[in-house]
């Protein structure tokens, strides 16, 4: 059994002032030793990252960042690289996030040089897939997410450092979720495409996380689905006492 993750994803929100809200939480994980059973993360702004990884140090709580760019370095105006990220306390980038790929016109094909950026740092990538309405109410789920898995997931990965994140797009910030049987078949077909990319010993041991409308009223149904592992949180994780009802639910031995 994977140990679950519960990753918040701030986009882009949060001031300094929001350093209070973390504190909250850690004193939570800490008294309840929360970590033991489930890994905790939030994904802060790149301008509160610094604040956070301080706040955060020695504690269960790991930081991550929400998008890098392919290079390490250069003339990139306005961009940060993975290593930049890591120099400020990151230890695992999201990228290929759908708000990404529609802002930015961001493709699968760099999702993959980004992801091989973060892994080539030792940071975890959390790779982000998921089908438009369009595409889910034309019965092509499936295929969608298969093509973006093979073409954003780069050809050698280290199956503890990469983590692939299910979210359908219009399950994002919109209160709907799939049926736990559709996100069952999505996760199902998710592991038997890492299989046929990366091997069946690696492919076992990379997390998958349900990620859409995640709130403490669904959070126990979502982690009871086969080939669950965990959560990406968004709007409920800006809050600790809703983020903290979404980690209770992936409490499991
Ligand atoms: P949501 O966002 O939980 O607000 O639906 C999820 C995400 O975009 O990661």
């Amino acid at each position: 059994m994977l140990k679950p993750l519960v990753a918040g994803n701030w986009k882009m929100n949060g001031l300094r002032s929001s350093i209070a809200e973390v504190q909250t939480l850690l004193e939570i994980i800490r008294r309840d030793n929360l970590s033991e059973l489930t890994d905790i993360m939030l994904c802060p702004p790149a301008t509160l990252l610094r604040d956070f990884s301080i706040c955060a140090a020695d504690t269960g709580l790991s930081i991550g960042a929400q998008d890098c760019h392919k290079d390490d370095f250069g003339a990139h105006t306005g961009d940060i690289s993975a290593a930049m990220l890591q120099d400020v306390g990151a230890q695992a980038v999201i990228v290929g996030h759908s708000e990404r790929r529609t802002d930015h016109g961001e493709t699968s094909t760099m999702v993959r040089e980004k992801s091989i950026a973060v892994l080539g740092t030792g940071m975890t990538a959390i790779i982000c897939i998921g089908e438009s309405e369009a595409e889910r109410k034309g019965g092509m789920t499936l295929d969608v997410i298969s093509e973006q898995l093979e073409n954003s997931l780069p050809a050698d990965v280290e199956s503890k450092s990469t983590i692939i994140a299910y979210e359908p797009i219009w399950a994002i910030g919109t209160g709907l979720t799939p049926t736990a049987s559709d996100i069952e078949e999505v996760h199902t077909s998710i592991r038997e495409t890492l299989e046929k990319l990366t091997g069946s010993s690696k492919a076992s041991d990379i997390r998958l996380l349900y990620g859409g409308s995640v709130k403490p009223g669904n959070a126990a149904e979502l982690m009871s689905i086969t080939n669950v592992n965990g959560a990406l949180v968004g709007g409920a994780s800006l809050k600790a006492k809703d983020f903290l009802g979404i980690v209770s639910a992936y409490q499991t031995t």
